[in-house]
């Protein structure tokens, strides 16, 4: 008799049976009732079609190649070209409540598969994760082990992904699903920027806000890999893990190797549905200092306003001058470190720079907190220029390959954080700075791609570095359980699930253009909440676009996430000033609505995209002028997220409430809100209240 294991969640539901075959995917969508009654597999009550094995081959928890399964493997290995093809015949599922522990054996290769899949009701996200042991006499080498592999439905028509490069992520695109395989690799040995760990699939008609979607992403810092492959016979599946390079990982007798966690979940409410499952998910991962989140404060970060070009007196003005408008967190960004004049020298020599800082940092950090503000420090560990006395005592302590030339990438190498003693090194560096200056936040950068990652041994080290990585954010935080990590690298290159149980902000690209920012936030949005993503208002001439944004538009741009300023306060005019302090008042008046809530997002006609924030009573909405209008006048906005009841809405403005209209929510779902016409790059916000 074959036993059916089901989890629910609240919108969605999985199923796997247990069959003489193995462990087989029967289902995975929306939620089913309890007692469901699922009917004889519709592989095994069909005829065989011609040209196919006599006995059909059904999509398995963990297909693998070689028995018969002619789709993608979820592993490939072998033992010295040996024991290639697996088969998971012997199975065994153990529940506990909302999580199904599965071990799957195959005694002829010698492999054992654990499999864990949590579905958290709250959510409707399931984490999944796979580990495979080496339970023969002879190594394993593993080529590729998906950490998940996800049933999708024959009419999955396309799927939404995101690409992008420094300056430029999160370039949204939709692919089409059709024959064959639809691949995204990444092998840059961090999250990268220009793939991002995960995507949503949709069916036919799915929209932003209703249909049904299905999102995953990898809960992963390094190389990775997701694949949706369409089989010959209209099955798909979806497969998602960390990439693994050649030999790296080899099983001795007896060792194991775990992948990353994989995060899926399947809405019926659209695109917004599956983001708004992640960010609860995500918001599980997160560990904030004390346990809760606070607030997320203003900060002002040194880096567009002076570059390498530290001043201690001049970094105090910048501090008076943040302190006067409200700002809250002073970061101190690159070049406060010995030699650091530009990005050709010095990282690994963590020690204050005496041209620079006489008196080294304690009098600026201390002055920064007699404002009322933390202080945070910009630092890059996982660095080593060539050019420092790091590397001049440790030249070893570098990855690289022997024999190979040393690929420098912005003028500097990457340590290899797999050894003990580097890891040692930095938390010790680390650790005093936090220690001497009462460092609350460190701005945690990682400025260039692995290549070549290769350890002492001449192996690669991709996956043991990231693990590394992690291990040291940790240690640093239990040792200091105050302090919040930041990660960046080069702005967007390390947002994931993953690190973010060790991180507290990610900054999100290091283009503050706010027309850009609206869909670079809004990618960033579909896998992470709003309060994690760093948004700064920048110089109004951006840096690196060039174009002129309104200090207004930067703002309502910048709340959504945690709000930061970048640029040379000092230059301000007192008229400037009480301008920028209205806007850091009125995202401090509505940061409760922004962060921690749900988040709907949408586009209106004409060149309008929307942003609401809030509870089910209470929200921000913000509305974006992206293009010229084309019309006379401008169309109502619908807010799909408005089934009931009567909201009172106003326009708001730094201390302005403009006149207020009741509205049912029926009414604002399907005729929309009134809005206003505006020139392109311009924004409202509007404060909706349930009576
Ligand atoms: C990266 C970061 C920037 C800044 C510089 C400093 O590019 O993304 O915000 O910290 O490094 O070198």
């Amino acid at each position: 008799m074959n036993r059916i294991s089901a989890l629910h969640g609240s919108q969605s539901s999985l199923v796997i049976e247990q069959a003489p075959a193995g462990l087989l995917w029967r289902y995975w969508g929306p939620r089913l009732p309890d007692d469901f009654r699922s009917g004889p597999w519709l592989e095994f009550a069909r005829p065989v079609p011609t040209f196919s094995l006599d006995v059909p081959v059904p999509l398995h928890l963990v297909p693998t190649f070689g028995l018969g399964w002619y789709g993608q493997s979820a592993l490939l290995a072998h033992r010295a070209g040996r024991d290639f093809a697996q088969g998971f015949g012997q199975c065994d599922v153990v529940q506990h409540g909302q999580h199904l522990a599965c071990k799957l054996l195959d005694t002829v290769a010698g492999i054992e598969l654990c499999v864990d899949l949590v579905l958290d009701p709250a959510t409707d996200v399931i984490e999944i994760r796979t580990m495979v042991t080496n339970i023969g006499t002879a190594v394993l080498d593993v080529q590729w082990l998906a950490a998940a592999t996800l049933p999708l439905p024959d009419d999955a028509s396309a799927v939404r992904h995101f690409s992008g490069r420094h300056n430029r992520e999160f370039a949204e695109h939709t692919d089409a699903l059709g024959h064959g395989i639809w691949l995204r690799e990444n092998r840059h040995g961090i999250t990268s920027h220009g793939h991002f760990p995960g995507a949503v699939v949709l069916l036919p008609g799915t929209t932003d806000d209703d249909g049904t979607a299905y999102g995953a992403q990898i809960a992963w810092s390094g190389n990775h890999r997701q694949l949706i492959e369409r089989l010959d016979d209209g099955r798909s599946q979806w497969q998602l893990g960390g990439w693994l390079a050649p030999g790296e990982v080899r099983l001795a007798p007896g060792e194991r190797h775990e992948s990353p966690a994989v995060l899926a979940t399947c809405s019926t409410a659209g695109l917004g549905g599956v983001a708004r499952n992640f960010h609860g998910a995500l918001r599980q991962r997160l560990g904030w200092p004390g346990g809760t989140m606070r607030p997320r404060p203003v900060l002002i970060n040194s880096w567009e306003g002076f570059y390498f070009d530290h001043d201690p007196d001049r970094m105090m003005a910048l501090a008076d001058a943040a302190a006067r408008i409200g700002v809250e967190r002073f970061v101190l960004d690159d070049g406060w470190f010995a030699g650091r004049d530009d990005d050709r020298t010095s990282l690994g020599d963590w020690w204050v720079d005496g041209r620079k800082y006489p008196d080294g940092l304690k009098p600026l950090a201390d002055h920064v907190r007699g404002l009322g503000m933390e202080f945070g420090l910009w630092v890059e560990p996982e660095m080593i220029s060539p050019n420092s006395d790091l590397f001049r005592a440790h030249p070893d302590w570098a990855l690289q390959l022997a024999g190979r030339p040393l690929a420098t990438a912005r003028h500097q190498l990457v340590l290899d954080l797999t050894r003990p003693e580097v890891g040692d090194y930095l938390f010790d560096r680390l650790a005093a700075l936090v220690a001497e200056l009462g460092v609350d936040y460190l701005k945690w950068d990682h400025n260039r791609d692995l290549a070549p990652a290769g350890d002492a041994a001449g192996r690669a080290a991709y996956t043991a570095q990231v693990r590394s990585t992690w291990a040291l954010m940790a240690r640093l935080r239990s040792s200091f359980p105050d302090l919040e990590i930041e990660s960046c690298a080069g702005g967007g290159g390390r947002i994931d699930a993953g690190i973010a149980a060790h991180v507290n902000r990610f900054w999100a690209s290091d283009c503050i253009d706010a027309r850009l920012r609206i869909g670079l936030q809004r990618g960033f949005q579909q896998f992470l909440p709003p309060e994690v993503m760093g948004a700064h208002i920048g110089a109004e001439r951006c840096h690196t676009t060039g174009r002129r944004f309104s200090l207004a538009f930067q703002a309502l741009v910048a709340c959504q996430g945690h709000l930061g300023l970048e640029f040379d306060l000092t230059q301000l005019d007192a008229d400037e000033q009480a301008k920028l302090a209205g806007w850091i008042g009125f995202y401090k008046e509505h940061r409760h609505l922004l962060h921690g809530g749900d988040v709907w997002a949408g586009e209106g006609s004409d060149g309008v995209a929307w942003h609401a924030a809030g509870s089910a009573d209470e929200y921000l909405l913000l509305v974006y002028r992206t293009e010229v209008m084309q019309q006379r006048h401008a169309s109502p906005l619908r807010l799909p997220f408005l089934h009931d009841g009567t909201w009172r809405i106003a326009e708001v403005r730094p201390g302005e409430r403009r006149a207020e209209t009741d509205y049912s929510g029926a009414w604002l779902a399907q005729a929309g809100l009134p809005i206003p016409p505006g020139l392109p790059d311009t924004a409202t916000a509007w404060h909706m209240a349930r009576l």
